[in-house]
């Protein structure tokens, strides 16, 4: 469609996009009227309530069975004795987004807060009360829980299939022409997704056909998961997820309780709820993983980068295998002759961890840019000096030219703002009355994945029209940034667009995670709403009654609900055309994926200048400033855009100064599972955060020029936190997050 393609082969998109609306379903989320998965209620309804294992590592020997069932208003309980059975395996692996389905298979206890009973009441508080009267014994065996003394396993992958080692160029040429190396030796901890809104589920069965309310980022995939296991199609499974209260990964993979509850449902003909308390989200519900990792960073006498190694060891549950990808961070960042990277990996009494936002990138991103400084430092130049001369020009593991990448543009924009001219070199230099205070900095890099999605678009006989595709809105603003897209799509107003999405009976929209499901979603609905166009422009075209007619060579723009002659301006109407036509509506579809292999490097780009003040008595850190720019290709809405930004900055604060969840070593249990012991950033905790968006026009990433903006904050960010911290003290942790008593 010639009319919609511009010069440089990309889509031209209408004036939707790029306007910072406030989110569509915003009203409805203040007000209350936004309804959760946990909010609904339907007739006869039971509350499922699971026990948790004790103990980390061993068997459950004995439940007090009698004793739950006994107590006033519990209908069923479940253990492994009576559980039904999964229609399939629960190792098998139906798409990439599964784990291995833990639904009480058996009474081996592998990780502390493993689910080990379900209890059905008629209240939740009869389910609680059973729940606790099971009273488990165990058979406990010691737990390995920490990095040191887990038990090593082979692997040649990291998660989803990725390979765990890299390498490109000759290290060992490299290494031998270096004048000096630095090795940097960075621990980060392990971290839990702590959505606002737990995990839930509703279940209800109707004769064949399933109904489940489920937070979820991925429903397609779900429903497929749900389908498999249980032995149906998944045409029976309707899944609504209209609101999550946040998802940051551990939304997009299901686990057991959900199927335990959907089993439940079927068993017992009646609708089910189980929603997890805050701890129960400690364990089966996937976590980042803590790492160790050593960078070796050789150096050549003008201080560029001859060689990198990236290693990292961490660890996965001892029935699954998730291995944080945090080398991976190194890949594609800084230019470098020789590039080696590996990951290994550890078996621990622990819940299988997962994709928890920017998994890999955001630890390795962290223990990266601690190493920078530190060869910055080496070779006597300033932090961002060092990392402008080794800015890569070509991906240097795959030797590929970046789609495209204003990372040049981020650093001076955010270096002005910040000020960072007027840093002194050494550290110590700068008081803030009685507090230290240091400057720091790191690049920030995510890669643009795809997935694929559908979507349909229809236009009504009043020129109004309709979208759907099944969407996930986590609080990132994607209804609303998907419907902009929609509506330019379109050639209509944004408020002519109703946007429909959040289940299962619209067409699949892929995944919401990656920072992918804007470029993703988007490019299917921006696809559909082109078709519908390009079917009225073929009705006017060819219509001799319309003013269009013959058009079709001089070509045609649809604009504001009207189709618009590019030669002589004269216009027709959406509906005009469709009355002409005796057309009530005209439908269109589109698809998103990526096309074939890429033949470029594409990711987004950002820089992150941090300021702290440190007390050198308490050794108390606080982040007072920080400013990010980011080149994040095509801005759909830039107040959305900002506030991930800025979401993901404050997430890369907790993950600096506070996240970390901590186990008893000798039971293997948690110690902190829940917000008053496990610390994230609060609004105190959340200084003056700039975030920039730097303009970049990406003819590669996609039709529509869309990377993302998701994760990429996270990144960057602990690093000059961490920065910064040696750069007011002159100390540097080896450890995230930075504790004060590792400043004094
Ligand atoms: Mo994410 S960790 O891609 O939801």
């Amino acid at each position: 469609m010639a009319d919609v393609i511009n010069t440089q082969g990309h889509v031209r998109l209408g004036s939707n996009a790029g306007q910072g609306l406030t989110r569509r379903d915003g009203v409805l989320k203040v007000t209350g009227a936004a309804t959760y998965a946990a909010d609904n209620r339907p007739e006869g309804l039971l509350h499922a309530v699971t026990a948790t294992a004790t103990i980390a590592r061993g068997r459950v020997t004995h439940l007090d069975v009698a004793a739950a069932e006994a107590h006033p208003g519990v209908v069923k309980l479940y253990t492994p004795d009576n559980v039904p059975p999964l229609a399939v395996s629960p190792d098998e692996k139906i798409h990439p987004f599964v784990w291995r389905m833990e639904a009480l298979q058996s009474d081996r206890v592998r990780y502390a807060g493993q689910p080990i009973a379900l209890v059905l009441a008629e209240t939740l508080e009869a389910a609680t009360e059973a729940a606790r009267l099971l009273a488990p014994r165990y058979e406990a065996e010691t737990p390995h829980v920490t990095l040191d003394d887990a038990e090593p396993f082979e692997t040649t992958t990291t998660a989803f299939g990725r390979p765990a080692d890299h390498s490109s160029g000759d290290i060992g040429k490299a290494r031998a022409t270096a004048a000096r190396h630095v090795v940097a030796e960075v621990e980060t901890v392990a971290q839990y997704h702590n959505a606002m809104e737990p995990h839930a589920i509703v279940a209800r069965w109707t004769g064949d056909r399933l109904e489940i309310d489920t937070p979820n980022q991925a429903i397609g995939l779900a429903r497929q998961t749900f389908a498999a296991f249980l032995g149906i199609e998944p045409a029976q499974i309707l899944i609504r997820s209209p609101f999550l209260g946040g998802g940051f990964g551990s939304k997009a993979i299901l686990y057991g309780g959900q199927l335990l509850a959907v089993l439940a449902a079927r068993d017992t003909g009646r609708p089910v709820k189980l929603v997890l308390r805050r701890d129960q989200m400690y364990g089966p519900v996937g976590h980042r993983a803590p790492t160790r990792q050593r960078l070796r960073l050789d150096l050549d006498e003008d201080g560029r980068i001859a060689a990198l190694q990236h290693d990292t060891l961490t660890m996965t549950s001892s029935f699954d295998h998730f291995l944080e990808g945090a080398s991976n961070a190194s890949h594609s960042l800084y230019a470098t002759a020789a590039l080696q990277t590996t990951h290994r990996g550890l078996r621990a009494d622990i819940g299988t961890p997962g994709p928890m936002r920017a998994p890999g990138e955001a630890p390795g991103s962290a223990a990266l840019e601690v190493a920078m400084d530190l060869a910055a430092q080496a070779a006597g130049l300033d932090p961002l000096a060092f990392r402008l001369r080794n800015h890569a020009e070509t991906d240097p593991s795959n030797g590929m030219a970046f789609s495209s990448k204003a990372l040049r543009e981020c650093y001076a924009q955010a270096a002005d703002l910040f000020g960072w001219a007027d840093r002194p070199a050494e550290p110590r230099r700068m008081r803030q009355g009685q507090l230290l205070k240091g400057w720091g900095m790191g690049s920030a890099q995510f890669p643009c994945p795809m997935f694929t999605a559908a979507a349909h678009a229809t236009l009504r006989a009043d020129g109004s029209a309709v979208v759907e595709t099944s969407a996930a809105d986590m609080g990132q603003g994607a209804w609303t940034a998907l419907a902009q897209i929609a509506a330019d799509g379109l050639g209509l107003d944004i408020d002519r667009v109703e946007f429909r999405s959040g289940h299962s009976d619209l067409p699949d929209a892929g995944v919401a995670g990656g920072s992918g499901h804007t470029a993703t979603a988007g490019t299917a609905l921006f696809n559909a709403g082109a078709d519908v166009v390009r079917r009225l422009v073929d009705l006017a075209t060819g219509d001799p009654a319309s003013p269009l007619f013959g058009a079709g060579n001089s070509g045609v723009t649809a604009r504001g609900g009207r189709l618009h002659r590019n030669d002589d301006g004269r216009s027709e109407a959406y509906e005009d055309i469709l009355a002409r036509a005796g057309l009530d509506m005209l439908r269109g579809e589109g698809t998103g994926a990526r096309e074939g292999q890429p033949t470029r490097a594409m990711f987004s780009h950002g820089a992150v200048f941090a300021e702290v003040l440190v007390d050198p008595d308490l050794g108390q850190i606080r982040v007072s400033r920080l400013v990010g720019a980011f080149a994040a290709g095509r801005i759909i809405n830039p107040r959305l855009a900002r506030s991930q930004l800025l979401g993901g900055m404050v997430w890369g604060i907790g993950f600096a100064l506070q996240e970390e969840a901590l186990h008893d070593a000798r039971t293997g249990r948690f110690t902190n599972n829940d917000l008053a012991g496990y610390h994230i950033p609060v609004n105190a905790d959340a200084p003056m955060i700039e975030a920039l968006t730097v303009h970049e026009d990406d003819p590669f990433v996609n039709a529509l020029g869309i990377k993302g903006v998701g994760e990429i904050g996270v990144t960057g960010t602990v690093g000059a936190i961490g920065n910064a911290v040696w750069h007011a003290t002159g100390l540097r942790s080896q450890r995230f997050p930075i504790h004060p008593e590792s400043l004094i």
